[in-house]
């Protein structure tokens, strides 16, 4: 509970002011096979949304497409021959796998989620848009003024009029922020797909990272929406393009007029055989495995990476970062690299909303007991010890491990590795300091914190 001595979590960003930087990243509502009433669509997914607010969130995101009729039809003209799957009749279905087998220090594995057959139809895609206006409405009705609404927008194809049209039209129904989405995983378990990618040929239907990990098309896509709306524009990319290409993406991003990047969507993932059914995963109520998309704790060093490289080499562009949060400190970890928002995804479908709650209390503790006055002071300190290598004192040769034998239990863990310096005489554990490198592997292996890095003498 905040009091009058807690401080405020205020942080902005792309020049908007946010009232937390923690909130629930897009979560594309499930338009289609399971409710097919726009008004209930927009009613419950409104409640869910509203419940992220109620429960601390600095943000609420909304996720989507919007086509004019005239964009459908240029798309009915790219359409290939039949047989290509590109506009399935019938909506999605959605299946997620259960997977949280990891075990500590690794937290939770994450989630494995496929959302299948792509639809576009216009038929589909009407029910679809009259959802979207009601949903946006209750919102704008309902929710804590100070917080503002993302709008994560996707398009089809490479036609970046289906950009610009969800861009145009989530604007007008009051967005505060665009988010273009080119960076969903899903579009990549579509026959042909791997194919088309190489070919830079992109059938008319949602195409995800495969637009994502092609700069020229993300640059022009951001061009020509950030010249469409006047609310800040930013780009959600994948954790697929990797380090150092995300340098040279980002800028191209930052180049075309976003004031922000979200770095970053699901990874393209296969969910695990089940040894002891002859490979066949654990998908419930499925006869194959597509490539899905796959998140949780695993992307957080990627997204920190990421995360990193931006605010260290993409200077004037903000970062809201999502990959793999579930822990409060997670969030504070993202922004002391340089991230602005900090999002959780798959945490809280494992964990719940409460750690949205959870998370806002930490950082408030967390400020008060490390004497932040606000959260921007803390935003980035992380980046003035990222150093290219050779800049780095390491002190080689100068560190070797010492053991404190009261706190050793004899356990043997930390000569069953790879290690040698350490050994066993007669039980205890020795260290021939003249070998030992100074690597720290054995602080790791230790469970009873017997070991530590010391300053030779
Ligand atoms: C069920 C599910 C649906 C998602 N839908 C969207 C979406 O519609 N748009 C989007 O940009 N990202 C979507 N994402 C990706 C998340 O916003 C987030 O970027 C990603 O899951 C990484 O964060 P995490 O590891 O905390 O889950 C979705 C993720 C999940 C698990
Ligand atoms: S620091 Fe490395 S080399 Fe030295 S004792 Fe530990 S594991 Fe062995
Ligand atoms: S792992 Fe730790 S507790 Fe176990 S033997 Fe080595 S130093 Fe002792």
């Amino acid at each position: 509970m905040k009091n009058a001595t807690s401080p405020n979590l205020n942080v902005t960003m792309a020049g908007i002011q946010f009232r937390s930087p923690v909130g629930v990243a897009p979560i594309g509502a499930h338009w289609g096979k399971g409710i097919k009433d726009p008004e209930i669509y927009a009613e419950v997914n409104g409640e869910i949304l509203l419940k992220h607010a109620r429960a601390g969130a600095g943000y609420i995101y909304i996720a989507g497409a919007f086509l004019k009729e005239e964009t459908i039809d240029k798309l009915h003209d790219r359409a290939r021959p039949e047989g290509e799957h590109q506009f399935p009749p019938d909506g999605m279905s959605t299946r997620a796998i259960k997977t949280n087998t990891a075990v500590a220090p690794y937290g939770l594995e994450g989630m494995y989620f496929i959302p299948s057959p792509f639809w576009l139809s216009a038929e589909h895609e009407k029910g679809g848009v009259l959802a979207k206006e009601k949903l946006m409405k209750i919102l704008k009705k309902k929710k804590p003024e100070d917080v503002p609404i993302i709008a994560n927008t996707i398009g089809m194809g490479d036609l970046p009029d289906t950009w610009v049209d969800g861009a145009k039209r989530w604007e007008e129904l009051g967005a505060d922020l665009i988010e273009v989405n080119v960076s969903c995983p899903l579009p990549t378990t579509m026959r042909g797909a791997v194919n088309d990618f190489f070919q830079k040929s992109f059938p008319a239907r949602f195409q995800g990272v495969l637009i994502g990990d092609n700069p020229d098309l993300v640059e022009e896509i951001t061009r020509q929406v950030v010249k469409a709306v006047n609310i800040p524009v930013g780009v959600k990319i994948s954790v697929e393009t990797g380090f150092p290409r995300v340098v040279g993406l980002a800028e191209r991003i930052r180049d075309a007029g976003a004031k922000f990047i979200h770095t970053f969507n699901s990874a393209v993932g296969i969910a695990p055989p089940n040894i002891y059914d002859r490979g066949k995963p654990l998908w419930p109520f499925m006869d194959g495995s597509p490539f899905c998309m796959a998140s949780g704790s695993f992307l957080r060093i990627p997204c920190y990476r990421d995360v990193a490289a931006i605010a260290r080499f993409v200077p004037g562009l903000d970062i809201a970062a999502a990959g793999g949060f579930v822990l409060p400190e997670h969030c504070v970890e993202a922004m002391m690299l340089g991230a602005r928002l900090a999002q959780l995804c798959t945490g809280v479908i494992e964990q719940g909303r409460s750690l949205i709650k959870q998370s806002n209390s930490f950082i408030r503790k967390f400020m008060v007991e490390q004497g932040y006055q606000s959260v921007e002071e803390f935003i980035g300190l992380g980046q003035q010890y990222i150093k290219y290598n050779e800049d780095v004192d390491m002190m080689g040769g100068k560190v070797v491990a010492e053991l404190d034998e009261e706190k050793c239990t004899k356990c043997g863990r930390c000569i069953d590795n790879i290690c040698t310096a350490l050994y066993s005489d007669k039980g205890k554990i020795k260290i021939r300091a003249e070998r030992c490198a100074g690597c720290g592997g054995c602080m790791i292996a230790c469970q009873s914190d017997a070991i530590k890095l010391v300053l030779r003498e």
